[in-house]
């Protein structure tokens, strides 16, 4: 088994005047090639502070996040400005769409963060937007798409240029039923076309497709269900 993503002793303290708030306390856990993996716990448990370290976003406090057996932090920001754009696509909580680009221009970034040609970038962003089912939003900026549709825009450019890992903070929050199904069907097949995918997720039904559920309570891991 190939290690995709692995972290260890993994700590983020946030220092708020006199008050700690321990939002990560200490996980090591080890995601390999090929696994589709759920994040669960309540809400404030750490789950968003834990996929940001593993996005490379936030500096842990102490500990590691190695990316393919390669460190993600104490490197330059340089390198790891290439790591996550070369091996890694992400799904945020608040889509962090850019409000002045229309929908492909935001799913071309990560292509053209590779040096693709624009012509590239274009029909390969279309593709992408096509397949959650958007072909026709591409000249939509975001204010001019539903919330649902702005997070497929989102997810298009997770994938759009076809990472190792593919990081999900509550990609199906803001969908319903059946564009939920939908955005979930196309997860399966990234991953059953090699995709290691983590997702963070409240949503059972979203949990359940996964191949592993990892519990989080209070910043540790409860629990793993295989
Ligand atoms: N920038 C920050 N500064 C201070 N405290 C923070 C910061 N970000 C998060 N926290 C705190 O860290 C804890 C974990 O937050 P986090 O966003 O990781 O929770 P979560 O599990 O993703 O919750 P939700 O399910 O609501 O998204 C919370 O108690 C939160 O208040
Ligand atoms: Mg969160």
């Amino acid at each position: 088994m190939t290690v995709a993503l692995e972290c260890k002793g993994l700590w983020k303290l946030y220092e708020m005047g006199e008050e700690t708030v321990q939002a990560v306390r200490g996980i090591d856990l080890q995601i390999n090639q090929g696994e589709m993996v759920a994040i669960m716990g309540p809400s404030g448990c750490g789950k968003t502070t834990l996929l940001n370290m593993l996005s490379g976003i936030d500096d842990p406090s102490a500990g590691q996040v190695m990316v393919a057996g390669k460190p993600l932090f104490g490197i330059s920001d340089d390198e790891r400005t290439d790591m996550r754009g070369s091996q890694m696509g992400f799904v945020f909580q608040k889509f962090y769409l850019i409000e002045v680009l229309s929908s492909v221009e935001n799913v071309e970034i990560p292509l053209m963060m590779q040096g693709i040609s624009a012509d590239d970038c274009r029909i390969q962003a279309m593709e992408a937007l096509e397949r959650v089912g958007l072909g026709d939003r591409g000249a939509h900026r975001p204010a001019e798409l539903s919330g649902g549709q702005q997070q497929r825009v989102a997810i298009a450019r997770s994938f759009v240029h076809k990472p190792a890992v593919i990081l999900c903070d509550e990609p199906t929050g803001n969908l319903d039923g059946k564009t939920s199904d939908q955005i979930m069907e196309l997860l399966c097949e990234l991953n059953s076309q090699g995709a290691t995918i983590v997702i963070v997720t409240h949503d059972v039904d979203v949990a359940n497709k996964c191949s592993r559920i990892i519990e989080i309570i209070d910043g540790r891991i409860l629990v793993e269900e295989e």
